[in-house]
């Protein structure tokens, strides 16, 4: 029987015109990435394959209260898993209006707002009991410190639940004066109580290592 090839995936070489070049220079063009992806970074599948969401979606579901604040939600597809799977009331937010239109079209029991992680303290009316930062550190490497003191000054208490993906030692061309392994990342957590850490490594093309860290804020 003959099968048909599937259309090549065309996302590595979108992600290196409008994401992070191969020299290392950011372009940070998100918009224009969910406007040629149909699923960018594969969320869908991500948000029901990974290892690491699976610990996140066990950690709370055994919260009291589930109340979760999704930071770069993207297209919505874990913040509507956290709402099925864990029940968990979610508000995802995202500074891609182009994600956040997808999310409220395929999600709309979950609430999205477009917002950037800088403005973050807007959202501490909803009292949220967990946070989660997946995948969005990359994009604000120079806001970075700055979110992480106002998640200590409006969300005191709550569950932070921060994962991010690094490349195997001395891959990375991006943001290495920042951190380039999860232990380089853990001082930033100094005002925190960091409960936990996951390490998660990918043999495919090349070594991926994603990392989850747990905080209480
Ligand atoms: C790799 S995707 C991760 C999406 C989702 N959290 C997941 O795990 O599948 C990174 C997301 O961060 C978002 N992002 C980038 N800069 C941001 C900012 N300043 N504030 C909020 N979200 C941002 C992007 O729009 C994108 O949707």
């Amino acid at each position: 029987m003959e099968t048909e090839d599937p259309l090549p995936d065309r996302s590595d070489e979108i992600y290196r015109r409008h994401f992070i070049r191969p020299d290392g220079t950011f372009v940070g063009n998100i918009e224009a990435i969910y406007r040629e992806c149909d699923d960018p970074w594969l969320q869908t599948t991500d948000a029901k394959r990974s290892a690491l969401k699976r610990i996140i979606l066990l950690q709370l579901a055994e919260l009291p209260v589930r109340r979760v604040l999704d930071i770069g939600c993207g297209n919505g597809a874990f913040a509507d898993l956290m709402r099925r799977e864990a029940g968990a009331e979610v508000l995802g937010m995202d500074v891609s209006a182009t994600a956040i239109a997808q999310a409220r079209e395929r999600y709309p029991e979950c609430r999205f707002e477009v917002a950037s992680a800088a403005e973050v303290g807007r959202f501490a009316d909803f009292r949220p009991t967990a946070l989660c930062m997946c995948g969005v550190t990359w994009w604000i490497l120079e806001i970075f410190r700055d979110v992480l003191v106002m998640l200590k000054r409006h969300f005191a208490g709550g569950l932070l639940f921060h994962m991010m993906t690094f490349y195997a030692p001395g891959k990375q061309r991006y943001g290495t004066e920042h951190f380039t392994n999860l232990e380089e990342l853990l001082p930033y957590f100094a005002e925190m109580t960091v409960l936990e850490t996951f390490e998660h490594k990918l043999y495919k093309e090349d070594l991926w290592i994603r990392a989850l860290l747990i905080a209480r804020i």
